[in-house]
């Protein structure tokens, strides 16, 4: 198939883009590079063989998203392209709104003008915002704190109207729950710019000696060790679920689902410093300090439905996706 990849040189992006080089597909990647690496391409060609066909614009750009669809006969589109960092949609509201939400709205669009109704969408397990138990299911309510997690609320409620109105659409809205680790090669993984958001590559760069320690943000939670707790999912696992996806559409005809992509399993900030210590041979200091606000204590998926529909099965324990991130940071 010909699959056009939004936001195919970011993260998650750029893994499953290597995976489906890897089954036979052919690749497409736009993105605007507002938060990778051009050089992307070049370690996904050393990994595969094969450098995707690549544009460089802002999907919010119509006329040449509607020229690369005339351009190309595109079977299925993953779309990743987003801005991702809670923390500055409370700053920048405005441009998140904009850039995931009006950007996926010319996305369908040019889309339905194609004829092209295959869709695979990148959510997160933030559209459940503090669930009132665990694991997680699909049909938990929906609520969210932050214009990021809204605007995946509204991506995921654009989507189910638009499969309302024309039942021809394919739909999978894939549920991410915490992605980390990197590709085996080392070649490509998460390399932040600035400071890191998120716990692995913040640990990864206490690991290489880049920063002095961990803040450890929460350490009186109800957990077994008063840190928060989350559902680490290996990158190449996240991206083996998107070729799922694609594969259940082949055998099911058209239809919306709506899937967790996590293990199951949850493992406290703590846990992940000492598989990462054990993993790099490194000592991580950390220091404990207060929650961060809008945090959550413990986040894990039931990944019971992924593994029906889709045949979803993550094989990469803590162990690999700690070993990994520190095979790809020392790489940089
Ligand atoms: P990323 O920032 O590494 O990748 C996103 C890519 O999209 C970047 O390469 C960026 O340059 C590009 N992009 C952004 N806006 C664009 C636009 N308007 N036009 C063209 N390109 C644009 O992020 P990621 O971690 O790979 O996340 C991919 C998707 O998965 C995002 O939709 C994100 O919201 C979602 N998600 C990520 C996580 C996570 O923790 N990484 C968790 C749940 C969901
Ligand atoms: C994990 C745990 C922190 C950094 C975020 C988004 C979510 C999704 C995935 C996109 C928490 C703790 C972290 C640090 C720490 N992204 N922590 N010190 O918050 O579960 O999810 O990324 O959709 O929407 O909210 O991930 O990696 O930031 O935090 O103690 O320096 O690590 O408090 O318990 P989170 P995270």
């Amino acid at each position: 198939m010909n699959i056009l990849i939004t936001g195919g040189t970011g993260y998650i992006g750029s893994h499953t883009v290597v995976e489906l080089i890897k089954v036979g597909h052919n690749v497409i990647i736009v993105d605007n590079l507002c938060n990778s690496d051009i050089k992307v391409l070049d370690k996904i060609e050393i990994i595969t063989n094969i450098r995707p066909i690549f544009y460089s614009f802002d999907i919010k750009y119509s006329t040449l998203l509607d020229d690369l669809f005339t351009k190309h006969k595109i079977d299925a589109v993953i779309h990743f392209a987003a801005l991702k960092s809670v923390g500055e949609s409370v700053t920048m509201p405005l441009e998140y709104y904009e850039n995931n939400i009006s950007g996926s709205i010319i996305l369908f669009e040019i889309m339905k003008k194609h004829n092209v109704k295959k869709i695979v969408f990148s959510s997160s397990a933030t559209v459940y915002g503090d669930p009132a138990t665990i694991p997680i299911t699909e049909d938990f309510p929906l609520q969210t704190t932050n214009p990021y997690g809204f605007s995946k609320l509204v991506i995921e409620q654009l989507l189910r109207d638009i499969y309302n109105s024309d039942k021809s659409w394919s739909i999978a809205l894939l549920r991410y729950f915490n992605p980390v680790g990197a590709h085996q090669s080392c070649l490509i993984g998460e390399n932040p710019n600035g400071i890191p958001n998120n716990l692995m590559p913040y640990i990864a760069q206490v690991a290489s000696g880049k920063r002095d320690f961990l803040t450890v943000f929460g350490s009186d939670y109800n957990t077994h060790d008063g840190t928060g707790v989350r559902d680490y999912i290996h990158v190449v696992d996240l991206a083996i679920g998107h070729i799922q996806a694609l594969k259940y559409f082949e055998t099911h005809g058209c239809e919306l689902i709506t899937v967790n992509l996590g293990t199951g399993v949850g493992y406290s900030v703590l846990d992940v410093v000492n598989a990462y210590q054990k993993a790099s041979g490194q000592t991580i200091n950390y220091r404990l300090a207060p929650r961060r606000h809008g945090d959550i204590a413990i986040c894990y998926a039931n990944p019971t439905l992924a593994n029906k529909l889709l045949g979803f099965k993550t094989q990469f324990g803590i162990e690999q996706m700690c070993l990994d991130s520190w095979n790809f940071q020392k790489n940089l």
